[in-house]
């Protein structure tokens, strides 16, 4: 463990509230901040930043802690790494011990790896034996500059130029293969490279390492790109082509589109708030990385049936969080690539703005499916189209399309209405339920949303003593001077529930030594659902003081367990024993002026 004072001083530099801001649009209130959560998918913001305390916390999934877990959860780091990544991001060096932990050692290898493979492929272009791959590129109508700008390359074809030029740079056998640029040989010594003969892309996260590539063939045959997987700093799911780019974009809004083409040539026409997937199907953290740099897309995928398919998934779950979409119909050109080399870039932005948005693409795909000269395929398609209606949310946009439509059909408007009507109630009826079940599956639900979690059941089972208990560590955080007596009562064991009670252990030991207790100094003694744990304690008393008085009455509600019957106890209780056991329990003044039984007194 590095020392308490570096990383005092590491997070006395690295200010939650800059940090966070970088990742997430943040409004503030008060005396806290407030935004869109970047761990789960919500359309109003629950995600809170407390400059006071120096920790956040998310009332929708939990997710909770100090600077150091956000960047962790953020970057998807390890603690050390998290370390390392706050240190650089405010010029601090890292103290010696680091260069231990052998995972971050292992990242900072393969970093170091893609970045020279990236420079090996980079070179090859101006070699004769690249010159293939450097007139495919200029053949697709890239300039050289775009071709420097996004560091595309050529990997030589043979089995393993690249295995040893790496090789001859100090990289080991296990490096290599852990960064995926090879594979070891079925038979015999060695490894052969991954990527043979292909024009390369790499792809780069935000902080601008290379995390990985995609590489397309020249010719035919074989597929025609072959992408990296995943490696430990390369997570598809988590990362979009050209983000690293389109991020600082100034245009408004991001264009999503399918290939790494596409998003080269929006670039070189100046859209250069262009991003595309990782040959893979869009994801819910994309969505979410998408939503935090604007609040509107405009997808661009190819025309035909595939990119019209992803377009649906992509307009599925980018309104799911309550994106602006746009969709961009391409007419006679297969992509946008395609269309503006046809076409030029003056043309796609006007297809960009005229576009139509994802109401009317959703209406032209549904008639399509229908036979329209029947009066079968009439009446299943305006179902259809009522249903589609009935899940707009806005009243008035609701009313242009109904109108429109019972027009176009011939339909009567008020039928029309009536049916949508009843599908809408219907469907609000459901959602209720499916609230309701929402809210028993999240209290049994890790704080970050994991399913199970023995350690949430056991909270639910316990609640009264669960919220009491959060609330004394809360206080004791925020009023150190409270342990004297509270400790005179009430020891670490006698904390109810497993989690609270290892938070406790931390707290006591620490106030017993008169050491800090703020977050910033004791995260780093927590795991990661204890740093959760408590930051929903303090999150949850939104900066106020815990009077005395108050810390005395969670103190009394602890003390009752131990006179309390446990569940089991209680379930095997005759009916005389249980009402002796009620009238016990009501007869107590524990719990007096307390939140979950106000009026029990
Ligand atoms: P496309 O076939 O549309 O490729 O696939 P493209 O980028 O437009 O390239 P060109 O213009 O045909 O040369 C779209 C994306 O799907 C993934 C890649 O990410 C590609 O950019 N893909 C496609 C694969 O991962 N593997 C494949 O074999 C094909
Ligand atoms: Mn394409």
């Amino acid at each position: 463990m590095l020392s308490e004072s570096f990383i005092q001083e590491l997070k006395y530099r690295n200010d939650i509230e800059s940090v966070v801001e970088s990742y997430v649009r943040l409004k503030r209130g008060g005396k806290t901040l407030a935004g869109l959560c970047p761990f789960h998918s919500e359309k109003s913001p629950s995600f809170h930043v407390y400059p006071d305390t120096q920790s956040f916390y998310c009332f929708g999934c939990g997710a909770g802690g100090d600077v150091i877990a956000f960047v962790r959860r953020i970057e998807n780091l390890e603690y050390m790494e998290a370390l390392r990544f706050l240190a650089q991001r405010v010029g601090l060096a890292m103290p010696e011990e680091v260069e231990n932990d052998g995972s971050a050692r292992l990242k900072t290898r393969i970093l170091e790896i893609n970045r020279e493979a990236a420079r090996i492929f980079h070179q090859n272009l101006s070699s004769p034996a690249g010159r293939e791959g450097l007139n495919y590129l200029r053949g697709r109508g890239l300039s050289d500059r775009t071709i420097r700008r996004f560091g595309l390359g050529y990997s030589l074809a043979g089995w393993d130029n690249l295995y040893k030029a790496l090789s001859a740079r100090g990289f080991t056998e296990d490096e290599l293969i852990a960064a995926s640029v090879v594979s070891r040989r079925k038979q015999g010594d060695g490894c052969f490279d991954m990527f043979r003969g292909r024009v390369m892309f790499p792809i780069l996260d935000l902080r601008g390492n290379v995390v990985g590539f995609g590489g397309r063939q020249l010719g035919e045959g074989g597929p025609k790109y072959l992408n990296s997987p995943d490696t430990p700093v390369f997570k598809k799911s988590r990362n979009l082509f050209a983000l690293n780019f389109a991020k600082s974009s100034k245009e408004k809004g991001m264009i999503l589109a399918e290939g790494y083409m596409d998003v080269i040539a929006l670039h070189q026409a100046g859209f250069d708030n262009a991003v595309a997937t990782l040959g893979t199907a869009l994801t819910p953290e994309q969505c979410r990385l998408i939503s935090q740099y604007g609040d509107s897309v405009s997808l661009s995928y190819d025309s035909d049936e595939p990119g019209q398919k992803a377009t649906r998934r992509a307009v599925s779950l980018l309104s799911e969080i309550g994106m602006k979409i746009k969709v961009i119909n391409i007419p006679d050109a297969k992509d946008p690539d395609e269309y503006i080399k046809k076409f030029g870039a003056q043309r796609f932005r006007l297809l960009l703005e005229g576009s139509a948005n994802s109401t009317e693409f959703a209406i032209s795909a549904i008639r399509r499916k229908y036979d329209l000269e029947t009066d079968d395929g009439k009446m299943n398609c305006l179902k259809e189209l009522a249903a589609l209606l009935a899940d707009i949310p806005n009243e008035i946009e609701r009313d242009v399309y109904l109108s429109r439509i019972a027009a176009d059909f011939g339909a009567s408007r008020e039928a029309l209405s009536a049916q949508v009507q009843s599908i809408r109630k219907r469907a609000e009826r459901a959602r209720r339920r499916k609230e309701d079940g929402k809210l028993t599956v999240f209290a049994v639900n890790m704080p970050d949303g994991r399913p199970g979690g023995i350690n949430e059941l056991q909270r639910r089972n316990n609640m009264k003593y669960a919220v009491a208990e959060d609330r004394l560590l809360a206080a004791l955080v925020v009023n150190p001077d409270y342990f004297k007596w509270v400790s005179k009562r009430l020891q670490p064991a006698d904390f109810v529930t497993d989690r609270n009670r290892a938070i406790a252990q931390v707290l006591y030991g620490r106030l017993e030594q008169n050491l800090p207790v703020d977050l910033t100094s004791i995260s780093g003694y927590l795991d990661p659902e204890e740093c959760s744990q408590l930051s929903r304690g303090l999150a949850e008393l939104s900066g106020r003081r815990v009077t005395r008085e108050e810390a005395e009455d969670y103190v009394s509600v602890l003390l009752q367990h131990r006179k309390d019957k446990t569940q089991e106890e209680i379930a095997q209780m005759t009916d005389e024993e249980y009402a002796r056991y009620l009238s016990g329990i009501t007869a107590g003044k524990a719990g007096k002026g307390l939140p979950w039984n106000g009026d029990a007194s």
